[in-house]
Protein backbone atom coordinates (compact mmCIF):
# COMPACT_ATOMS: atom_id res chain seq x y z
CA UNK A 1 0.00 0.00 0.00
CA UNK A 2 1.32 3.32 -0.45
CA UNK A 3 1.47 4.43 3.18
CA UNK A 4 1.11 1.90 6.25
CA UNK A 5 -1.95 3.36 7.75
CA UNK A 6 -3.99 2.02 4.90
CA UNK A 7 -4.61 -1.48 4.25
CA UNK A 8 -7.80 -4.29 3.49
CA UNK A 9 -9.05 -6.72 5.94
CA UNK A 10 -9.11 -10.77 3.77
CA UNK A 11 -12.73 -9.29 3.03
CA UNK A 12 -11.58 -7.00 0.50
CA UNK A 13 -12.70 -3.95 3.16
CA UNK A 14 -10.41 -0.85 2.86
CA UNK A 15 -9.16 0.63 6.45
CA UNK A 16 -7.65 3.48 6.97
CA UNK A 17 -5.74 4.04 10.35
CA UNK A 18 -7.62 0.35 11.21
CA UNK A 19 -11.09 1.51 10.88
CA UNK A 20 -13.29 0.81 7.90
CA UNK A 21 -13.91 2.86 4.91
CA UNK A 22 -17.61 1.46 4.02
CA UNK A 23 -18.40 1.58 7.74
CA UNK A 24 -17.47 5.17 8.88
CA UNK A 25 -19.10 6.46 4.93
CA UNK A 26 -22.42 4.73 6.39
CA UNK A 27 -22.06 6.31 9.59
CA UNK A 28 -21.23 9.66 8.44
CA UNK A 29 -22.14 9.83 5.18
CA UNK A 30 -20.34 10.82 1.69
CA UNK A 31 -18.21 12.91 0.92
CA UNK A 32 -16.09 12.47 4.38
CA UNK A 33 -12.51 13.79 5.08
CA UNK A 34 -11.03 11.03 7.14
CA UNK A 35 -7.79 12.59 9.27
CA UNK A 36 -5.32 9.93 11.57
CA UNK A 37 -5.03 11.63 14.23
CA UNK A 38 -1.89 9.65 15.20
CA UNK A 39 -0.38 10.23 11.83
CA UNK A 40 -0.04 13.83 12.10
CA UNK A 41 1.01 13.25 15.88
CA UNK A 42 4.02 11.56 14.36
CA UNK A 43 4.68 13.92 11.62
CA UNK A 44 4.30 17.08 14.02
CA UNK A 45 6.68 14.87 16.65
CA UNK A 46 9.12 14.01 13.48
CA UNK A 47 9.42 17.31 12.72
CA UNK A 48 10.27 18.63 16.60
CA UNK A 49 12.94 15.54 17.00
CA UNK A 50 14.89 16.56 14.34
CA UNK A 51 14.66 20.56 15.09
CA UNK A 52 15.85 19.81 18.46
CA UNK A 53 18.38 17.44 17.21
CA UNK A 54 19.91 19.54 14.99
CA UNK A 55 19.54 22.92 16.54
CA UNK A 56 18.04 22.17 20.37
CA UNK A 57 15.50 23.92 22.45
CA UNK A 58 14.71 27.14 20.86
CA UNK A 59 13.93 26.17 17.58
CA UNK A 60 10.56 25.16 16.79
CA UNK A 61 8.60 23.90 13.32
CA UNK A 62 5.61 26.02 12.51
CA UNK A 63 2.55 24.01 10.90
CA UNK A 64 1.49 26.09 7.72
CA UNK A 65 -2.57 25.93 8.90
CA UNK A 66 -3.33 26.58 5.05
CA UNK A 67 -3.22 23.06 4.47
CA UNK A 68 -5.73 22.12 6.45
CA UNK A 69 -6.97 24.70 8.80
CA UNK A 70 -10.02 23.84 11.69
CA UNK A 71 -10.09 23.81 15.47
CA UNK A 72 -9.61 20.53 16.37
CA UNK A 73 -6.33 20.44 14.19
CA UNK A 74 -5.08 23.74 16.00
CA UNK A 75 -5.86 21.63 19.46
CA UNK A 76 -3.60 18.82 18.36
CA UNK A 77 -1.03 21.30 17.28
CA UNK A 78 -0.85 23.07 20.60
CA UNK A 79 -0.70 19.60 22.12
CA UNK A 80 2.24 19.24 20.13
CA UNK A 81 4.03 22.02 20.40
CA UNK A 82 4.06 23.22 16.86
CA UNK A 83 4.16 27.02 16.22
CA UNK A 84 1.79 27.98 13.76
CA UNK A 85 1.78 29.70 10.62
CA UNK A 86 -1.48 31.45 9.56
CA UNK A 87 -2.02 34.01 6.79
CA UNK A 88 -5.52 35.39 7.26
CA UNK A 89 -7.53 36.68 10.76
CA UNK A 90 -9.53 33.50 9.83
CA UNK A 91 -6.64 31.37 10.22
CA UNK A 92 -5.60 33.15 13.46
CA UNK A 93 -9.09 33.64 14.34
CA UNK A 94 -9.67 29.88 14.31
CA UNK A 95 -6.18 28.75 16.02
CA UNK A 96 -7.17 31.18 18.90
CA UNK A 97 -10.98 29.73 19.08
CA UNK A 98 -9.21 26.50 19.61
CA UNK A 99 -7.02 27.71 22.37
CA UNK A 100 -3.71 28.19 20.30
CA UNK A 101 -1.39 30.36 21.98
CA UNK A 102 -1.03 33.53 19.89
CA UNK A 103 2.56 33.84 20.70
CA UNK A 104 3.31 31.08 18.44
CA UNK A 105 1.75 32.39 15.56
CA UNK A 106 3.68 33.83 12.83
CA UNK A 107 1.20 35.54 10.65
CA UNK A 108 1.88 35.19 6.78
CA UNK A 109 0.51 36.66 3.52
CA UNK A 110 1.67 38.97 0.83
CA UNK A 111 -1.57 41.42 1.03
CA UNK A 112 -2.24 42.27 4.53
CA UNK A 113 -4.75 45.02 5.34
CA UNK A 114 -4.69 47.56 8.00
CA UNK A 115 -7.72 45.71 9.65
CA UNK A 116 -5.76 42.55 9.30
CA UNK A 117 -2.34 43.89 10.67
CA UNK A 118 -4.54 45.96 13.75
CA UNK A 119 -6.61 42.60 14.56
CA UNK A 120 -3.32 40.42 14.81
CA UNK A 121 -1.60 42.99 17.00
CA UNK A 122 -4.40 43.34 19.33
CA UNK A 123 -4.59 39.74 19.84
CA UNK A 124 -0.74 39.98 20.53
CA UNK A 125 0.29 37.36 18.03
CA UNK A 126 4.38 36.52 18.34
CA UNK A 127 5.65 37.51 15.04
CA UNK A 128 4.88 38.61 11.88
CA UNK A 129 6.67 37.20 8.52
CA UNK A 130 6.58 40.61 6.64
CA UNK A 131 6.20 40.77 3.21
CA UNK A 132 6.95 44.12 1.47
CA UNK A 133 7.59 47.49 2.54
CA UNK A 134 4.68 49.02 2.21
CA UNK A 135 3.67 46.35 4.89
CA UNK A 136 6.52 47.15 6.91
CA UNK A 137 5.29 50.85 7.20
CA UNK A 138 1.89 49.53 7.85
CA UNK A 139 2.67 47.43 10.81
CA UNK A 140 5.40 50.11 12.79
CA UNK A 141 2.73 52.72 12.42
CA UNK A 142 -0.22 50.18 14.06
CA UNK A 143 2.53 49.38 16.43
CA UNK A 144 3.57 52.52 17.20
CA UNK A 145 0.18 53.68 17.93
CA UNK A 146 0.10 51.20 20.37
CA UNK A 147 3.31 51.74 21.97
CA UNK A 148 4.97 48.33 21.34
CA UNK A 149 8.13 46.87 19.02
CA UNK A 150 6.44 43.96 17.01
CA UNK A 151 8.45 40.99 16.28
CA UNK A 152 9.15 40.40 12.61
CA UNK A 153 10.92 38.60 9.74
CA UNK A 154 11.74 39.76 6.70
CA UNK A 155 10.18 37.55 3.62
CA UNK A 156 13.38 37.65 1.50
CA UNK A 157 13.01 36.16 -1.91
CA UNK A 158 16.12 33.61 -2.48
CA UNK A 159 16.14 33.21 -6.10
CA UNK A 160 16.22 29.30 -6.39
CA UNK A 161 14.09 27.40 -8.94
CA UNK A 162 12.64 24.34 -6.70
CA UNK A 163 11.81 23.05 -9.73
CA UNK A 164 8.50 22.12 -9.04
CA UNK A 165 4.89 23.23 -10.71
CA UNK A 166 4.71 26.72 -11.40
CA UNK A 167 1.60 27.06 -9.61
CA UNK A 168 3.53 26.53 -5.89
CA UNK A 169 7.32 28.18 -7.57
CA UNK A 170 7.96 30.56 -4.94
CA UNK A 171 11.51 31.18 -4.34
CA UNK A 172 12.58 32.41 -7.96
CA UNK A 173 13.08 36.53 -8.45
CA UNK A 174 9.82 37.05 -10.66
CA UNK A 175 7.43 35.97 -7.97
CA UNK A 176 4.60 37.78 -6.15
CA UNK A 177 5.52 37.24 -2.62
CA UNK A 178 8.52 39.10 -0.86
CA UNK A 179 11.53 41.22 -1.41
CA UNK A 180 13.89 39.94 -4.33
CA UNK A 181 17.75 39.81 -3.04
CA UNK A 182 19.02 40.00 -6.23
CA UNK A 183 17.52 43.23 -7.36
CA UNK A 184 19.22 44.83 -4.21
CA UNK A 185 15.38 45.50 -2.61
CA UNK A 186 16.07 42.75 -0.05
CA UNK A 187 18.90 45.29 1.44
CA UNK A 188 16.90 48.18 1.92
CA UNK A 189 14.07 46.06 3.32
CA UNK A 190 16.64 45.29 6.19
CA UNK A 191 17.89 48.91 6.41
CA UNK A 192 14.20 50.21 6.58
CA UNK A 193 13.43 47.91 9.35
CA UNK A 194 16.41 48.05 11.64
CA UNK A 195 15.38 52.49 11.33
CA UNK A 196 11.65 51.84 12.47
CA UNK A 197 10.71 52.47 15.97
CA UNK A 198 7.46 50.15 16.03
CA UNK A 199 9.48 47.15 14.36
CA UNK A 200 11.81 44.85 16.47
CA UNK A 201 13.79 42.81 13.25
CA UNK A 202 14.43 38.95 14.26
CA UNK A 203 15.67 37.84 11.25
CA UNK A 204 14.60 36.10 8.12
CA UNK A 205 11.99 34.25 6.08
CA UNK A 206 11.77 32.18 3.29
CA UNK A 207 10.10 29.67 0.95
CA UNK A 208 10.75 28.18 -2.28
CA UNK A 209 7.67 26.08 -3.00
CA UNK A 210 5.80 23.30 -2.63
CA UNK A 211 5.82 19.87 -3.46
CA UNK A 212 10.02 20.18 -3.16
CA UNK A 213 11.62 16.97 -4.39
CA UNK A 214 15.12 18.47 -5.68
CA UNK A 215 17.62 17.36 -3.68
CA UNK A 216 19.91 19.90 -3.15
CA UNK A 217 17.11 22.90 -2.66
CA UNK A 218 16.96 23.38 1.08
CA UNK A 219 21.16 23.20 0.50
CA UNK A 220 21.10 25.98 -1.77
CA UNK A 221 18.44 28.09 0.11
CA UNK A 222 21.01 27.78 3.33
CA UNK A 223 23.74 28.82 0.81
CA UNK A 224 21.82 32.10 -0.10
CA UNK A 225 20.18 32.91 3.30
CA UNK A 226 24.01 32.71 4.88
CA UNK A 227 25.54 34.66 2.35
CA UNK A 228 22.62 37.33 3.08
CA UNK A 229 22.89 37.18 6.58
CA UNK A 230 26.75 37.90 6.40
CA UNK A 231 26.27 41.02 4.10
CA UNK A 232 23.35 42.30 6.44
CA UNK A 233 25.87 42.19 8.89
CA UNK A 234 28.70 43.68 7.69
CA UNK A 235 27.03 45.88 5.76
CA UNK A 236 24.88 46.96 8.84
CA UNK A 237 26.39 45.16 11.95
CA UNK A 238 23.25 43.64 12.32
CA UNK A 239 23.29 39.60 12.86
CA UNK A 240 19.90 37.76 12.56
CA UNK A 241 19.12 35.81 15.41
CA UNK A 242 16.40 33.97 13.91
CA UNK A 243 16.18 31.94 9.92
CA UNK A 244 12.95 30.12 8.88
CA UNK A 245 13.24 28.10 5.62
CA UNK A 246 9.68 27.96 4.74
CA UNK A 247 7.79 24.84 4.11
CA UNK A 248 7.51 22.47 1.07
CA UNK A 249 8.87 18.82 2.09
CA UNK A 250 7.26 16.58 -0.51
CA UNK A 251 4.92 13.65 0.05
CA UNK A 252 3.79 10.23 -1.84
CA UNK A 253 0.84 11.05 -4.09
CA UNK A 254 1.66 7.39 -5.87
CA UNK A 255 3.56 4.68 -5.87
CA UNK A 256 5.71 6.21 -8.33
CA UNK A 257 6.68 9.16 -6.44
CA UNK A 258 9.88 8.71 -4.22
CA UNK A 259 9.53 7.80 -0.40
CA UNK A 260 10.26 11.30 1.37
CA UNK A 261 12.72 10.67 3.93
CA UNK A 262 12.24 14.03 6.00
CA UNK A 263 14.68 13.30 8.60
CA UNK A 264 17.60 12.39 6.39
CA UNK A 265 17.00 15.69 4.51
CA UNK A 266 16.42 17.67 7.31
CA UNK A 267 19.75 16.40 8.55
CA UNK A 268 21.64 17.02 5.12
CA UNK A 269 20.56 20.39 4.81
CA UNK A 270 21.07 21.39 9.16
CA UNK A 271 24.66 19.96 8.56
CA UNK A 272 24.85 22.56 5.73
CA UNK A 273 23.84 25.41 7.34
CA UNK A 274 25.88 25.18 10.31
CA UNK A 275 28.94 24.53 8.07
CA UNK A 276 27.89 27.82 6.07
CA UNK A 277 27.36 29.58 9.76
CA UNK A 278 30.99 28.64 10.81
CA UNK A 279 32.65 30.03 7.65
CA UNK A 280 30.65 32.72 7.52
CA UNK A 281 31.53 33.40 11.24
CA UNK A 282 27.68 33.39 12.39
CA UNK A 283 26.34 32.79 15.13
CA UNK A 284 23.50 29.94 14.89
CA UNK A 285 20.22 31.45 15.11
CA UNK A 286 16.77 30.21 15.90
CA UNK A 287 15.69 27.81 13.26
CA UNK A 288 12.68 27.32 11.80
CA UNK A 289 10.62 25.83 8.83
CA UNK A 290 6.73 25.42 7.95
CA UNK A 291 5.67 22.49 6.57
CA UNK A 292 2.00 21.95 6.01
CA UNK A 293 1.27 19.12 3.56
CA UNK A 294 4.27 16.36 4.80
CA UNK A 295 2.45 16.99 8.30
CA UNK A 296 -1.06 16.35 7.20
CA UNK A 297 -1.37 14.84 3.72
CA UNK A 298 -0.45 11.26 4.20
CA UNK A 299 -2.90 11.10 7.40
CA UNK A 300 -6.02 12.05 4.90
CA UNK A 301 -8.27 10.06 3.16
CA UNK A 302 -11.68 10.73 1.38
CA UNK A 303 -14.44 8.38 0.75
CA UNK A 304 -16.88 8.94 -1.83
CA UNK A 305 -20.29 7.15 -3.04
CA UNK A 306 -20.13 6.03 -6.78
CA UNK A 307 -23.59 7.50 -7.75
CA UNK A 308 -23.01 6.46 -11.61
CA UNK A 309 -20.59 4.25 -14.08
CA UNK A 310 -20.89 5.45 -17.52
CA UNK A 311 -19.25 2.96 -20.63
CA UNK A 312 -18.91 4.95 -23.27
CA UNK A 313 -17.79 2.45 -25.86
CA UNK A 314 -14.11 2.44 -27.61
CA UNK A 315 -14.30 5.53 -25.76
CA UNK A 316 -13.68 5.49 -21.65
CA UNK A 317 -15.39 4.54 -18.53
CA UNK A 318 -16.56 7.31 -16.20
CA UNK A 319 -16.90 6.55 -12.23
CA UNK A 320 -18.90 9.67 -11.24
CA UNK A 321 -19.19 10.24 -7.42
CA UNK A 322 -20.75 12.41 -4.89
CA UNK A 323 -18.19 14.62 -4.31
CA UNK A 324 -15.71 16.56 -6.78
CA UNK A 325 -13.90 19.02 -7.59
CA UNK A 326 -15.45 21.02 -4.77
CA UNK A 327 -14.16 19.18 -2.03
CA UNK A 328 -10.79 18.31 -3.77
CA UNK A 329 -9.86 21.04 -6.84
CA UNK A 330 -6.52 19.75 -7.20
CA UNK A 331 -6.35 17.98 -10.39
CA UNK A 332 -8.44 20.49 -12.08
CA UNK A 333 -5.69 23.13 -11.00
CA UNK A 334 -2.33 21.08 -11.01
CA UNK A 335 -3.23 18.12 -12.58
CA UNK A 336 -2.05 16.37 -9.49
CA UNK A 337 -1.94 12.55 -9.24
CA UNK A 338 -3.64 10.48 -6.37
CA UNK A 339 -4.44 7.03 -5.73
CA UNK A 340 -7.68 5.70 -5.80
CA UNK A 341 -8.99 2.36 -4.14
CA UNK A 342 -11.99 0.76 -4.38
CA UNK A 343 -13.78 0.88 -0.65
CA UNK A 344 -14.70 -2.75 -0.60
CA UNK A 345 -13.10 -5.22 -3.05
CA UNK A 346 -10.14 -5.51 -4.75
CA UNK A 347 -10.98 -7.39 -7.78
CA UNK A 348 -8.87 -9.57 -10.12
CA UNK A 349 -10.88 -7.95 -13.02
CA UNK A 350 -9.69 -4.03 -13.02
CA UNK A 351 -11.10 -1.42 -16.05
CA UNK A 352 -9.70 1.89 -16.49
CA UNK A 353 -11.71 4.66 -15.15
CA UNK A 354 -12.26 8.63 -14.55
CA UNK A 355 -12.96 8.96 -11.76
CA UNK A 356 -15.62 12.40 -11.94
CA UNK A 357 -17.28 14.39 -10.12
CA UNK A 358 -20.95 15.55 -9.92
CA UNK A 359 -20.14 19.40 -10.68
CA UNK A 360 -22.00 21.16 -13.83
CA UNK A 361 -18.39 21.90 -15.52
CA UNK A 362 -16.65 18.44 -17.98
CA UNK A 363 -13.30 19.83 -16.15
CA UNK A 364 -14.44 18.03 -13.09
CA UNK A 365 -12.59 15.62 -13.04
CA UNK A 366 -11.11 13.98 -9.44
CA UNK A 367 -8.59 11.30 -11.54
CA UNK A 368 -8.17 10.54 -14.75
CA UNK A 369 -7.12 6.73 -16.27
CA UNK A 370 -7.14 4.70 -12.71
CA UNK A 371 -8.34 0.93 -12.47
CA UNK A 372 -10.97 0.27 -10.08
CA UNK A 373 -12.84 -3.48 -10.37
CA UNK A 374 -14.38 -3.73 -13.45
CA UNK A 375 -18.02 -4.27 -11.57
CA UNK A 376 -17.40 -0.80 -9.95
CA UNK A 377 -21.39 0.45 -9.70
CA UNK A 378 -23.70 2.71 -7.71
CA UNK A 379 -23.51 2.79 -4.49
CA UNK A 380 -19.90 1.78 -4.25
CA UNK A 381 -17.25 3.08 -1.68
CA UNK A 382 -14.67 4.80 -3.75
CA UNK A 383 -11.44 6.46 -1.42
CA UNK A 384 -8.83 9.07 -2.74
CA UNK A 385 -5.35 8.56 -0.32
CA UNK A 386 -3.32 11.01 0.32
CA UNK A 387 -6.11 14.05 0.68
CA UNK A 388 -5.39 15.41 3.83
CA UNK A 389 -3.42 18.89 2.72
CA UNK A 390 -4.90 21.55 0.60
CA UNK A 391 -8.16 19.34 0.21
CA UNK A 392 -10.50 20.84 3.22
CA UNK A 393 -8.48 24.03 3.03
CA UNK A 394 -9.30 24.57 -0.72
CA UNK A 395 -12.90 23.60 -0.86
CA UNK A 396 -15.91 25.55 -2.18
CA UNK A 397 -19.29 25.70 -2.33
CA UNK A 398 -19.60 25.55 -5.72
CA UNK A 399 -23.08 24.43 -7.49
CA UNK A 400 -24.30 25.24 -3.94
CA UNK A 401 -23.02 21.85 -2.80
CA UNK A 402 -22.17 21.79 1.24
CA UNK A 403 -18.68 21.01 2.23
CA UNK A 404 -17.87 17.41 3.52
CA UNK A 405 -17.47 16.74 7.31
CA UNK A 406 -14.50 15.86 8.96
CA UNK A 407 -13.91 12.85 10.88
CA UNK A 408 -10.76 12.52 13.03
CA UNK A 409 -9.25 8.88 13.52
CA UNK A 410 -7.99 7.36 16.97
CA UNK A 411 -6.50 3.73 18.13
CA UNK A 412 -10.05 4.44 20.44
CA UNK A 413 -12.52 5.49 18.18
CA UNK A 414 -13.90 8.29 15.48
CA UNK A 415 -15.38 11.84 16.15
CA UNK A 416 -16.55 14.75 14.18
CA UNK A 417 -14.41 17.54 14.19
CA UNK A 418 -16.00 19.40 11.69
CA UNK A 419 -19.89 18.17 10.84
CA UNK A 420 -21.43 18.26 7.27
CA UNK A 421 -22.33 21.51 6.19
CA UNK A 422 -26.03 21.55 5.26
CA UNK A 423 -28.36 23.33 3.13
CA UNK A 424 -28.77 25.64 5.87
CA UNK A 425 -25.95 26.22 6.46
CA UNK A 426 -25.42 27.44 3.13
CA UNK A 427 -28.14 29.98 2.99
CA UNK A 428 -26.93 31.15 6.86
CA UNK A 429 -25.28 34.42 5.03
CA UNK A 430 -28.07 35.06 2.74
CA UNK A 431 -30.68 37.72 3.78
N1 LIG B 1 5.23 28.61 4.15
C1 LIG B 1 4.81 29.43 3.19
C2 LIG B 1 5.21 30.83 3.21
C3 LIG B 1 3.97 28.95 2.16
O1 LIG B 1 3.57 29.75 1.20
C4 LIG B 1 3.59 27.58 2.17
C5 LIG B 1 2.71 27.04 1.13
C6 LIG B 1 4.05 26.76 3.21
C7 LIG B 1 4.88 27.31 4.18
C8 LIG B 1 3.67 25.31 3.31
O2 LIG B 1 4.18 24.57 2.26
P1 LIG B 1 3.99 22.98 2.25
O3 LIG B 1 4.91 22.41 3.32
O4 LIG B 1 2.59 22.66 2.53
O5 LIG B 1 4.41 22.58 0.89
N2 LIG B 1 -2.49 24.71 -2.93
C9 LIG B 1 -1.25 24.11 -3.35
C10 LIG B 1 -0.13 24.36 -2.37
C11 LIG B 1 0.10 25.82 -2.14
C12 LIG B 1 1.20 26.06 -1.15
C13 LIG B 1 1.19 27.46 -0.71
N3 LIG B 1 2.16 27.79 0.27
C14 LIG B 1 -1.46 22.61 -3.53
O6 LIG B 1 -2.58 22.15 -3.32
O7 LIG B 1 -0.54 21.89 -3.93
Amino acid sequence: MLSDNISRRENGELLFAGHSAAALAKKYGTPLYLFDEERIRDNCRMYKDAFFTHFGAGSVPYYAGKAAAFKEMYRIMAEEGMGIDAVSVGEIHTALAAGFPAENILFHGDGKTDADIAYALDKKVGRFAVDNPEELEALNREAVKRGIRQKILLRITPGIDPHTYEEVNTGTVDVKFGVPIETGQAAEFVRSALALPGIKLLGYHCHVGSMVFDEDVYERLADVMTGFMAEMRDRFGYTAEELDLGGGYGVRYTENDPPADIPTRFAEVAARLKADLKKAGLPLPRVSMEPGRSIVADAGMTVYTVSTVKHIPNCKNYAIVDGGMTDNPRYCLYGSRYTVLHGTRESEEKDRFDLAGRCCESGDILQRDILLPADTRRGDIVCVCTTGAYNYSMASNYNRLGRPAVVMLTKDGDRIAVRRETSEDLCALDV
